[in-house]
């Protein structure tokens, strides 16, 4: 983790308007008795109407941001994107493309001009995002970009009522949705709750019950039971996982939907080393763990249980919710897991090379940035192995380019 301490301090702007939303929780605590869930203070300081980061007005991607994603490092991260739709554009009449949380807009501009250049245009691209102001910049970034494709975009505020065909995407946004925080000490569960005291945001402890519905969620978490029980375990799971998938296994009638993320599977996840959880928060391109540090100024952020999206998505298909080879199989009416593995190889089977040698043929001049951006794309080191990709299909039996160089379900 690359923590610089202190931490740079924000403009006396941003402090009041961190301070305006450090008001609006204080509020809700008082609100709920004096405490409310991770997940309540999460979603307010990521998403609070006007005040939150992903909804107020400052930079957030890229290099005067506070952080990079895949399609900001690279075109051809999002062309590789691109060929794994082209294989389902080609297959199934009238699909479409739906991007969940697009950020900047991107990688939706670097998707269609490669899908135009090869002649494969959809008629729509659809956009939903919860964020307004990055609505916004998504309209500029593409009237930059492509503003003869603009008629294809159209920005939804809810997932299509009519039933959709084609790919869903979704890159990073799983990890922005709020999560609950819980520790576990000498065979007791607690809920993380936050509390406001001495002027400070403060973690406590609040012992639940077996019927709690966060007991009942940390107990299928799976724990390896050799984790000393005298270790202060803490760690946060995403509640949101399994009505997000299903609301998706309802709008989509057939076709692909494709997440990509830094996560683990579960064993890795909840694994008895990684005591001190996922949780990060990033601010200014520094990655630190205070997560009560100036709310609505930085990103935080947690790693996706991907054990968790496969059994989310084999729930849409079958009464169990365990991940084993039959429910992988999925059924017709419901979403099969259909690959998992990482974005390195994933950027391999959907052509890395042969875009990366074809863009340098044409600008021989860029081969050190060029070199530079495959690298970041798939070193291990870099994002190659820390981001994986899954892929949950509809009525698509095709196996999918993206995961012929390497396939690890069986790991999930
Ligand atoms: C970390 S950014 C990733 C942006 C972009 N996909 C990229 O890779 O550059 C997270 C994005 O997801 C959006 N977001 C978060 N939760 C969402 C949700 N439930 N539905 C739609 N968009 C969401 C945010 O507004 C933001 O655009």
């Amino acid at each position: 983790m690359k923590i610089k301490k202190p931490l740079p301090q924000p403009s006396t702007d941003a402090r009041q308007h961190s301070e305006k939303l450090t008001e609006r929780i204080c509020e809700e605590i008082k609100h709920h008795g004096g405490s409310i869930s991770f997940r309540h203070y999460m979603e307010m300081a990521l998403y609070e109407p006007a005040l939150g980061y992903y909804v107020a007005g400052k930079r957030k991607l890229g290099k005067g941001g506070d952080f990079i994603t895949a399609p900001e490092v690279s075109p051809l991260f999002s062309q590789c994107v691109a060929n794994q739709c082209i294989q389902i554009i080609e297959k199934i009449q009238h699909a479409d493309i739906l991007e969940f949380g697009a950020g900047s807009g991107t990688m939706a501009a670097d998707i269609l001009l490669h899908l135009e250049a090869k002649e494969c245009l959809p008629d729509h691209y659809y956009i939903l995002d919860v964020s307004p102001e990055l609505k916004a910049l998504q309209k500029e970034t593409l009237s930059q970009s492509c503003p003869h494709l603009l008629p294809h975009v159209t920005w939804l505020s809810a997932l299509p009522e009519q039933p959709f065909t084609g790919v869903i995407l979704a890159n990073e946004v799983l990890d922005a949705m709020p999560v609950e925080l819980f520790m576990m000490h000498q065979h007791q569960t607690y809920q993380q709750r936050v509390s406001f005291e001495e002027g400070k945001f403060k973690l406590i402890n609040q012992s639940i019950n077996e019927t709690n519905p966060i007991h009942k969620a940390v107990d299928r978490l799976a724990f390896d039971r050799s984790i000393d029980s005298e270790l202060k375990y803490q760690s946060e799971f995403n509640p949101n996982i399994d009505d997000w998938i299903q609301q998706l296994n309802d709008c989509l009638e057939q076709g692909l939907v494709l997440l990509i993320d830094y996560g683990y599977t579960r064993s890795e996840y909840y694994h008895p080393e990684r005591e001190a959880g996922t949780l990060i928060c990033h601010y200014q391109h520094l990655v630190h763990n205070d997560f009560f540090w100036f709310p609505g100024l930085q990103d935080i952020t947690a790693n996706v249980d991907f054990t968790h999206v496969a059994e989310a998505a084999n729930k849409t298909a079958n009464s169990t919710a365990d991940v084993n080879e039959e429910s992988i199989a999925g059924s017709a009416n419901g979403l099969t897991v259909s690959g998992f593995t990482s974005q390195a190889a994933f950027l391999t089977g959907c052509g890395l090379e042969a875009l990366f040698i074809n863009k340098l043929t044409q600008h021989p001049e860029q081969q050190y940035p060029l070199a530079q951006q495959v690298r970041t794309l798939s070193l291990p080191s870099e994002m190659g192995e820390r981001f994986k990709v899954i892929a949950l299909t509809k009525a698509f039996d095709d196996d999918l380019i993206g995961f012929s160089a390497m396939d690890f379900r069986h790991k999930l």
